[in-house]
């Protein structure tokens, strides 16, 4: 009963704010000019604009020509934070000394979660093995008023899915696959922790205004074709590269054949091409979704502001234009399998046995893993389950191991009610607790796998970085649809094709799977589960104390960085040259550092320890002026320790990956104060300016040959540019260590007016508090 009143409350806050984001609307038509046609996504993001006219007339060309290059200072209407970066935004919401959050929250309880054995011996475990962060998140939600979901009650972006996105709203969070809502027609944006508490202070979140590349859908899937396959195969096109700075809208008569759920999927997994966010438009399948999850008055208030004409808020102009566009037609549409290694890896289903047999990848694969917050809908699940019922009439097991990683309790319970879960467990499948567990580094395999050797796992996930799910850097994660990895567990071969390929049942017969079946939604609604997993109420509470143990080894409140020099940088020195990719992983590992997310020094140990050294090949090996070697935080300690700071040369796409803060905290905690690149991911590049760390990228991109570790490098202008509110040119002084010789190179940085009073202040968070206390 309590659980109901609780749900009635909450279901009621979770209600958008669209009287005033339709009157923004409005606004923002006046000032472009009713004649400008508008994309859905610029809709969305121009009417959360805290000062239209500011953001859309100032140094543009009337307001033509704002994508790409006006800086939009945004009020997101809500955050969601999972637990493990929840920890250090927190940390640094607290630094403000405010109150209540000034924009409804979220804290969801996932990360930390291992998957291993099946959630019931999983979840104490954990919760055991990580009370002290839980206890502190749970409550600094209560003294904040923040809805806190507590471990097992599920993975963040399928509860926002469940409970907060809906069309038309704009919100943060706290990790990189946030889109996901975009399949709620929400604009929903994965940023770091720094960037979260802009909004729950109140303050503009700053973006660039990104493009928008439209992406139309036609025809219908059928078979097997998935939508996970839509996104995989638009990440081939695309790349890990070919999304930034673009959102991706969605439209075409395609959209409103796809579930809710299943354009979430498309949503969720942009994140891989870089985008800022992708998003659907309103569809008619978006109602019996909001229905179904409690919030027919969000469906109702839709439907209201739905219509055509300028005010509507929830479809692109007919007239809209897109920065680029890219057609998929979904009857010819095939299942693809993206890896290993990188997510846009793409070989059509057809094709992937040759390409596997040419490229010598393991023949046969371990580990089968379905679910995750990309792909455990109902939908997702019942098609796999339809596979497995066909494999079970026919006697058959599956070779490799099977596990289901469900997205939240509401699905878990639901699929519970079905009888879906008994199959999978009766076939031989672990289901696993609600949370992200083999997704994030939290899993230890059991399977015969030899450790660092070469081997596959299949997943539903989206990632797959090396060293990602077992920590093992050999193990390839070629991703896929949850029935392409169902069936293929089935055959334990990484050649097998279940569109035309059959396996032998223990009788001796062929069995050929017949193309999955599922349902978008359950028929008899979905089951609410452990009322223990429901969210706490968003009542702030300041009688509350937070938990922070000052002997602590896993949190510790935050000492506020030094404010920049008053003067250009001097005597830097070149840390690390890194080779190659550099992901947010690589500059701070996940897996068992993830304990120490809440506790700077320590978790400042694993800073970079996954770089490629660009003069030995060797990896987490730096040396040190005369030669001798450390790991690459022990040696940035050293020179610490010396008052020596540093900076980092790297290659593209530099931070890729996630909204990690820590990959900017660290180094800036360990004395670095500049990374130049040939370019950035943009989440990363915000964090560091966030954090004092100035990002900036090579000009001519061949300078990136001409600087060796242990150089030495002074700014030139950089002072300047920051006091002139990031106008004006930068160059590097850089003298090398081994010649003497000393040479300008000069640098692209993309600091707005209020990144340089970050940098100046020392950290965004010191302008803040100094603001909030002033
Ligand atoms: Fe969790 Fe993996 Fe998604 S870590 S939030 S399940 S990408």
């Amino acid at each position: 009963h309590l659980a109901r009143g609780l749900a009635t409350e909450a279901a009621s806050s979770r209600m958008p704010p669209y009287p005033k984001i339709v009157r923004n609307l409005e606004q923002v038509r006046k000032v472009l000019g009713s004649e400008r046609s508008l994309t859905l996504a610029e809709k969305i993001l121009y009417s959360h604009l805290a000062n239209p006219e500011e953001s859309l007339l100032t140094g543009t060309n009337n307001g033509r020509d704002i994508r790409g290059q006006a800086n939009l200072k945004l009020k997101p209407d809500r955050v969601a934070m999972q637990d493990a970066s929840a920890q250090m935004a927190l940390l640094q919401f607290m630094s403000c000394g405010l109150p209540s959050t000034a924009v409804p929250a979220s804290i969801h309880c996932d990360h930390m979660i291992v998957g291993e054995r099946g959630a019931d011996t999983d979840l104490p475990a954990s919760i055991k093995g990580n009370a002290e962060v839980f206890d502190f998140l749970e409550s600094a939600a209560k003294r904040y008023g923040i809805e806190f979901w507590p471990p097992g009650a599920g993975i963040i972006h399928q509860s926002v899915l469940e409970n907060y996105a809906a069309p038309g709203l704009m919100m943060l969070g706290t990790d990189s696959h946030t889109p996901n809502g975009g399949g709620l027609g929400a604009i929903a944006i994965g940023v770091g922790g720094a960037d979260a508490v802009d909004a729950l202070v109140d303050a503009p979140w700053e973006l660039k205004a990104p493009k928008i590349l439209g992406v139309r859908l036609e025809g219908q899937l059928s078979g097997w074709a998935s939508p996970k396959d839509i996104i995989l195969s638009l990440a081939g096109k695309l790349t890990v590269r070919g999304g930034t700075g673009f959102i991706i809208e969605y439209f075409g008569p395609g959209v409103e054949t796809l579930s809710c759920t299943g354009m979430a999927t498309c949503c969720n997994m942009g994140a891989e091409v870089g985008a800022t966010t992708s998003l659907f438009p309103f569809s008619p399948n978006h109602v019996p979704y909001l229905e179904a999850t409690h919030r027919g008055h969000v469906a109702k208030a839709v439907a209201e502001i739905a219509g055509s004409g300028p005010k509507n808020l929830l479809r692109a102009d007919t007239e809209a234009q897109y920065d680029q566009v890219i057609t998929i037609n979904l009857s010819e549409l095939e299942p693809h399998i993206n890896g290993p290694f990188t997510p846009d890896l793409s070989v059509p289903l057809s094709k992937f046995a040759d390409t596997v047999r040419e490229k010598q990848w393991p023949e046969t694969f371990g580990a089968g893993l379905i679910g995750s917050c990309t792909n455990s809908s109902y939908e997702d699940m019942t098609r796999a389950e339809h596979l497995v019922k066909q494999a079970e009439a026919a006697g058959l097991k599956p070779k490799a191991d099977f596990f289901i990683t469900p997205g939240s309790e509401q699905i878990r319970a639901t699929l519970e009610r079905d009888q879906t879960l008994n199959t999978f467990s009766e076939a031989g499948g672990v289901v696993l607790a609600n949370a992200c567990g083999p997704c994030i580094g939290q899993w230890t395999r059991t399977d015969e796998t030899p450790k660092g050797e070469d081997n596959a796992i299949f997943t539903s996930y989206n990632r797959n970085f090396p060293g990602r799910n077992d920590g093992n850097r050999r193990t390839m994660n070629f991703l896929a649809s949850p029935e392409l990895v169902t069936a293929l567990a089935y055959s334990g071969s990484t050649t097998f094709n279940p569109m035309t390929d059959s396996l032998t049942t223990p009788s001796g017969e062929n069995f050929k799977f017949q193309p999955p079946q599922g349902s978008h939604l359950p028929s008899a609604g979905f089951e609410a589960g452990n009322p223990n997993f429901q969210p706490t109420a968003a009542i702030p509470d300041a009688s509350v104390p937070v938990a922070v143990s000052p002997t602590s080894d896993r949190l510790a409140l935050l000492e506020p960085f030094a404010p920049f020099p008053k003067g250009d940088l001097s005597g830097l020195q070149v840390l690390y040259k890194v080779k190659g990719q550099c992901t947010t992983d690589t500059i701070s590992a996940a897996g068992p550092w993830l304990k120490y997310k809440g506790h700077l020094p320590n978790i400042s140990a694993n800073t970079l320890i996954g770089a490629v050294n660009a003069a030995t090949g060797e990896t987490n090996v730096a040396y040190d002026e005369n030669g001798t070697q450390f790991g690459i935080p022990e040696l940035a300690e050293q020179w610490k320790a010396k008052g020596l700071e540093w900076l980092v040369v790297a290659e593209d796409n530099y931070g890729e990956g996630s909204a990690r803060e820590h990959a900017a905290l660290q180094p800036r905690y360990l004395g670095g104060r500049v990374i130049v690149t040939k370019s950035f991911a943009r989440i990363h590049e915000t964090n560091l300016k966030k954090q004092g760390v100035v990002p900036l990228t090579f000009a001519n991109r061949e300078d990136y040959d001409r600087i060796e570790a242990c150089d030495s490098v002074d700014t030139v202008g950089l002072y300047d540019t920051l006091q002139a509110g990031g106008q004006g040119e930068v160059q590097l002084r850089v003298t090398k260590r081994k010649t003497g010789e000393t040479f300008m190179v000069p640098v692209n940085h993309t600091l707005s007016k209020d990144q340089s009073s970050f940098i100046l202040a020392g950290s965004a968070l010191n302008l803040l508090a100094a603001k909030a206390n002033a």
